[in-house]
């Protein structure tokens, strides 16, 4: 029986055992504060994406979570795709916003511009959009719109660590990113995420610090003060050094998931995939399938490990709307992730397209 072949692996190094071991030894492995290799990772970070400013936290649920903290969303409307992890419109609807749900492209998955325009009202305050298994959304597009009706680009990056738009980093067009660092991400550590601030929001690091941590502000060895509240969304010591080790990798390993994506692109004999794009991280590739729940047994029989992004959240319990998004919920029935990440061998990668293509 052939090795399966798994959907997500994190690229695990000697660099990245050694400096686990380090900091195990060293009995320092967090704190509140964000000292050491947490500050380090947040100061590369900033300047692998040519951000205003950074702060790290312990998950991408944390950054957004946070990030939206950061505005006023009472009695306002956030405009977000359905075709995300629910983690991105739970931060709406935690922060006292309204979801709006915008439908997305038929080629990319991200969220539609057009579609953004037609749900401007006058209570929109946020664009939040999603950059769908690594592609870019239409950023420039997105950008004029929040000129033109004063509103706010709030970003989720989960997967786009070290994607590009026009020539820049995601994580320096918007006024506020988030990043996910999660085990399965691009750039992984064992629980991580970042909220880069750009524009008039560089100035809210301070109040992002102390949020991060119970609302602890104004500290001076054990004195301090709590003017708000805050949680404990600190990121720990283990993932920051796992953090910078992964960061220097992260440029090479994004090179070779772009490799398999190229082939994907090209030797899956299907209509609907993913298409091919030098600016994306490729943190997902997918496929759309007629017979989902099928394939996906074919592949699992076959040991390759397939999985769902996402079912869509305006069809969730919580969110649900009488609204109609027909490529999102054409994408509810028949997308399907496929293994892309830098531990594929060739020789896998040939299984993988071979046996894709005998079971669609
Ligand atoms: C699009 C998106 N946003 C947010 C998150 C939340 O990130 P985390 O799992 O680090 O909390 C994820 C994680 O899967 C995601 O895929």
């Amino acid at each position: 029986m052939a090795k399966k072949i798994k959907l997500f692996d994190p690229s695990v190094g000697t660099k990245e055992q050694q400096v686990t071991q380090q900091v195990l030894k060293s009995h320092f492995w967090a704190s509140g504060a964000g000292i050491g290799h947490v500050k380090k990772f947040e100061d590369s970070f900033r300047k692998f994406i040519d951000s205003d400013n950074c702060v790290a936290v312990n998950s991408g649920t944390a950054a957004l979570n946070l990030a939206l903290s950061l505005i006023d969303l009472k009695g306002k409307e956030v405009i977000v795709p359905s075709l995300t992890f629910v983690a991105t419109v739970n931060a709406i609807l935690l922060n006292g916003g309204k979801p709006v749900f915008a439908d997305v492209k038929h080629d990319t998955m991200c969220i539609d511009p057009h579609h953004i325009e037609k749900l401007i009202t006058k209570k929109t305050k946020v664009i939040l959009p999603v950059h769908y298994a690594g592609m870019p959304c239409d950023l420039d597009k997105i950008q004029q719109m929040c000129k033109k009706n004063d509103l706010i680009l709030i970003e989720d990056a989960a997967h786009a660590s070290g994607a590009k738009f026009m020539g820049k980093r995601i994580g320096s067009h918007g006024d506020i990113v988030c990043f996910s660092f999660h085990p399965v991400k691009n750039l992984a550590m064992p629980t991580g995420g970042l909220i880069a601030i750009n524009s008039e929001h560089r100035k809210m690091r301070d109040v992002l610090l102390a949020r991060r941590w119970c609302g602890i502000t104004n500290r001076n060895n054990f004195e301090y003060d709590v003017k708000e509240v805050g949680w404990n969304y600190y990121m720990n010591e283990i993932s920051a050094a796992i953090g910078l080790v992964q960061l220097k990798k992260l440029d090479a390993m994004n090179r070779t998931r772009r490799q398999i994506a190229k082939r994907y692109s090209k030797e899956i004999n299907l209509e609907r995939k993913m298409p091919f794009d030098e600016n994306c991280s490729y943190h997902l590739y997918w496929l759309m399938v007629k017979n989902r729940k099928k394939f996906m047994e074919k592949m699992f029989n076959a040991g390759i490990e397939t999985g769902i992004h996402y079912r869509p959240v305006h069809t969730m319990s919580l969110y649900k709307k009488n609204i109609s998004l027909p490529i999102t919920e054409t994408a509810g029935k028949g997308i399907v992730s496929i293994p892309i990440h830098q531990n594929l061998s060739d020789a896998e990668v040939d299984r993988i397209i071979r046996t894709v293509n005998q079971n669609v």
